[in-house]
C-alpha cells in the first residue's frame, strides 16, 4: 500500500508563514492592527460574562447575531459569524468553489484568498493592480472573468495598497456566476461599501471583521454578509462553533461603543494625513490609502529599514517581494506616528 500522502493541492502550496512572535513589548505598525485596544467596555463585558460555569456551555448567538444584524442595518439571516475573516473566506470558498474552478484575486493583496483558494484545488487567476499608480484594475478584471470562474475575492479599501474601488457594481453585473466577496476590513477608514447592494445582487458577499478598527484581532470574530438564500448554504458549509463565547460577547459589547471606534477613526486619519506630510518632507514615495496603513518606497533596503526599525522597537511590513523597494506602516495615533517618522528620519540622515 502507498504511504500517506496530503492530497495534491496541498503538496503545490507554497508555505505561508506571516511573523506571529516576537510582538510583545514593541510598537507593532506591522499588521494593520488598532494600536491603542479594544474598548474598555468590551473587557468589562467579558469579565462579567466568564466563569467556569459559563466556559462549559457551547456557544450561543441568540443574543450577538440581532444585536449586530441591528448594528449593520441587516436582517439576522442576512450573515454568518465568522472566526475572523478569514473563516469567512474558507467558507465562502468551501461553498462555491471546486477544484479546478477559476478562481480571481487581485496582486498584491491579502494572502489569505489565494490560500484558501489554493487548499480548494482552484486555478487562481491574479490581475495586478495598475503598476505606477496602484489602481483598481477594473478593466483587465472584467477581461479576467470566464464561464469557469467562481469566485473573485476583492479586499476594498485594498491591502497592502491602500487603494479602493468606488463602485463594485460592474464586477457584480459581469459575474452573475460566481461569488464575488468585497472584504471592508478597513471599512471604517475608507467609509466605501457595498453593503447597500446586498438586495440587488444575488452574487454579492460582504465581509467585516473586528481585527481592526475595534481592537479585537485575538478574539477572531468577524461577518459575511449575502442574501438570506446564500446564507443559507454559506451556514451548511461551516462549523456550527466556530466563534467561541468570549469572542460573541465582545463583539456585542464593541459596537455599544460607539463613540470608542469613532474616536478612533477620527485619530488615525488625522495620524494619516501626519504621516504623508512627514514622508513627504523626507522625500519618500507614498500612496495616498483609504486604510490604517501607508505603502511606501524605502529609502534605504526594505529588509534593512525593517530590521534597523525593528531595533529601534518599532515594526513595520517589507512588501517589496510583491512591490519591489516598499514596505507598509500602519498608522496608528499622531504620536505613534511621530515616533515612527522620527526613527526614519534618523536613518535616513
Ligand atoms: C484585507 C484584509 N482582510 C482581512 C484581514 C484579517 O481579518 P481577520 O483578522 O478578521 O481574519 C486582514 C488583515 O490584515 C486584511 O488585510
Amino acid at each position: 500500500m502507498a504511504d500517506l500522502q496530503p492530497r495534491s493541492a496541498v503538496q503545490r502550496m507554497a508555505p505561508y508563514s506571516p511573523p506571529s512572535s516576537g510582538r510583545a513589548g514593541k510598537l507593532r505598525l506591522d499588521f494593520n492592527e488598532n494600536t491603542v485596544g479594544a474598548s474598555p467596555r468590551v473587557l468589562e463585558a467579558l469579565q462579567r460574562a466568564l466563569s467556569a460555569g459559563a466556559l462549559a456551555v457551547y456557544p450561543e448567538y441568540v443574543e450577538t447575531k440581532p444585536a449586530l444584524a441591528g448594528f449593520f442595518g441587516v436582517s439576522p439571516d442576512e450573515f454568518i459569524l465568522s472566526n475572523g475573516t478569514d473563516e469567512a473566506i474558507q467558507v465562502l470558498v468551501n461553498t462555491y468553489v471546486d477544484d479546478e474552478d477559476e478562481v480571481i484575486i487581485l496582486h498584491p493583496s491579502y494572502a489569505m484568498y489565494r490560500f484558501y483558494s489554493e487548499v480548494a484545488g482552484a486555478r487562481i487567476v491574479e490581475v495586478s493592480y495598475r503598476a505606477g499608480s496602484l489602481e483598481f484594475p477594473l478593466e483587465e478584471l472584467l477581461a479576467a472573468i470566464t464561464p469557469r470562474t467562481r469566485g473573485i475575492l476583492i479586499s476594498n479599501p485594498n491591502n497592502p495598497t491602500g487603494t479602493a474601488i468606488r463602485d463594485v457594481e460592474p464586477v457584480l453585473q459581469a459575474a452573475p456566476h460566481a461569488a464575488v466577496l468585497i472584504d471592508e476590513a478597513y471599512y471604517e477608514f475608507s467609509g466605501i461599501t457595498a453593503l447597500p447592494l446586498l438586495g440587488r445582487y444575488r452574487n454579492l458577499f460582504v465581509s467585516r471583521t473586528f481585527s481592526k478598527v475595534f481592537g479585537m484581532a485575538a478574539m477572531r470574530v468577524g461577518c459575511l454578509f449575502s442574501k438570506a438564500e446564500n446564507v443559507a448554504w454559506l451556514h451548511k458549509a461551516q462549523s456550527p462553533y466556530s466563534v467561541n463565547m468570549p469572542a460573541a460577547i465582545a463583539a456585542r459589547a464593541a459596537i455599544e461603543d460607539r463613540a470608542y471606534v469613532d474616536g478612533y477613526v477620527r485619530e488615525v486619519l488625522e495620524a494619516r494625513e501626519r504621516c504623508y506630510v512627514g514622508l513627504q518632507r523626507l522625500g519618500v514615495k507614498h500612496w495616498k490609502s483609504q486604510g490604517n496603513f501607508v505603502l511606501f518606497v524605502s529609502p534605504v533596503a526594505p529588509k534593512e529599514l525593517c530590521a534597523e526599525l525593528r531595533a529601534q522597537g518599532i515594526l513595520v511590513r517589507d512588501r517589496s517581494h510583491e512591490i519591489p523597494g516598499t514596505v507598509r506602516v500602519t498608522v496608528g495615533t499622531r504620536e505613534q506616528v511621530d515616533r515612527f517618522l522620527a526613527e526614519l528620519e534618523a536613518l535616513i540622515r
